[in-house]
């Protein structure tokens, strides 16, 4: 293991103000969220969706790492050149999804743990020639009654950090995710709560695993309140509950926080993202970035429709929505900034 070459892909990842880009959805949510939009959900459909994504002008600038999954790495533009050539000339860095999905829990219903760990090594191995440099592995951590249990929090927090050590002896930065689900009818203090836990747990376990927390990244929830539950705080209060649980749980070695977006709306994401750097960035220790999907991803997909003519138009949102979220990272996002 080359640990400066990790420290220094990790520290790139999250320097200055631009953030990662996750297009990693499996074929299954690939396809799901094409078919809600009457999209074809076929290989040559996630291609082109991949192509519109990896070929927008100005990406770059605001996009450091591109998170791709198993088929999209593999894959090429139409004329034949592969997405990984075309990502690494925008001056961005291939990432890949690692794990194999969250699965049901034995003895533990309602909960789930996430698959992947067998043959990982050789998987990494081929990735990295590949040229991917860093990768990520989801757990999802539900709230509900009676849930999460210690042992869905430990079994997903260990399996996070046996992956993290695994990329490192394969030179490729792991980003540790753990999701604690916006689903349901928690308050925010809940979510801070058990946040807080999941990331103590997991924070152990990756010393446990000896893995060196300077050349990895962080991709955790925003500390919210569920979905369905009746308050629902602002965009400060969001802001001083997350910068307040991560400050207690993510040891300062780590380089960099990039926040998943969770199913919150594109502005949201943003608006609570600049909130955090505008009352905390000078003070805090990691970088506060974005890893957004959806929130990045959504309204461009709304305007492609599956359709060529639709490319130009759907590419300008994307650009536009990471553009925004570049602005968050320096604390200069504004709802002005939507009417442009
Ligand atoms: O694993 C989840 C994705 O990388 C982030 O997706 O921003 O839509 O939650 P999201």
């Amino acid at each position: 293991m080359n640990q400066q070459k990790l420290i220094d892909t990790a520290r790139m990842l999250v320097a200055g103000d631009k953030g990662l880009l996750a297009m990693d959805e499996s074929n299954p949510t690939c396809n799901k969220r094409f078919a809600a939009l009457g999209i074809p959900q076929t290989e040559e459909a996630r291609r082109a969706w991949r192509e519109l994504i990896v070929t927008t002008p100005g990406l770059g600038e605001c996009i450091s790492g591109a998170i791709l999954y198993d088929e999209t790495i593999r894959q090429q533009k139409k004329d034949g050149t592969p997405f990984v050539k075309v990502i690494t000339k925008s001056g961005i860095i291939s990432g890949i999804k690692v794990d194999s999905g969250a699965k049901d829990m034995a003895g533990h219903p309602g909960e789930k743990i996430t698959e992947g760990l067998d043959g990982l090594r050789d998987r990494l191995a081929e990735y990295f020639q590949m040229g991917a440099r860093f990768a990520k592995w989801r757990a999802v951590i539900a709230i509900g009654d009676g849930i999460p249990s210690r042992g869905c929090i430990e079994a997903n927090a260990q399996a996070l950090a046996r992956y993290a050590a695994l990329c490192q002896e394969a030179g490729i930065v792991p980003v540790v995710e753990p999701e604690v689900l916006m689903d349901g009818g928690h308050t925010l203090e809940q979510c801070r709560k058990v946040t807080e836990k999941v990331l103590h747990t997991v924070f152990s376990h990756l010393y446990t695993q000896r893995v060196m927390l300077e050349g990895m990244l962080l991709k955790p929830n925003m500390v919210l309140p569920g979905l369905s539950c009746p308050k629902q705080e602002t965009v400060d209060e969001v802001a001083d509950a997350t910068v307040r649980c991560l400050k207690r749980a993510v040891p300062a070695a780590v380089p960099g926080i990039a926040f998943l977006s969770g199913g919150q709306s594109g502005e949201l994401a943003s608006a609570r993202l600049n909130a955090m750097n505008v009352r905390f960035k000078s003070r805090l220790p990691w970088a506060l970035a974005f890893s957004f999907a959806r929130a990045v991803q959504q309204p461009a997909l709304e305007i492609w429709q599956g359709k060529e003519a639709n490319v130009s138009a759907a590419q300008q949102a994307l650009v536009h929505r990471a553009r925004c979220n570049r602005a968050a990272r320096r604390g200069e996002y504004n709802a002005a900034m939507e009417r442009t």
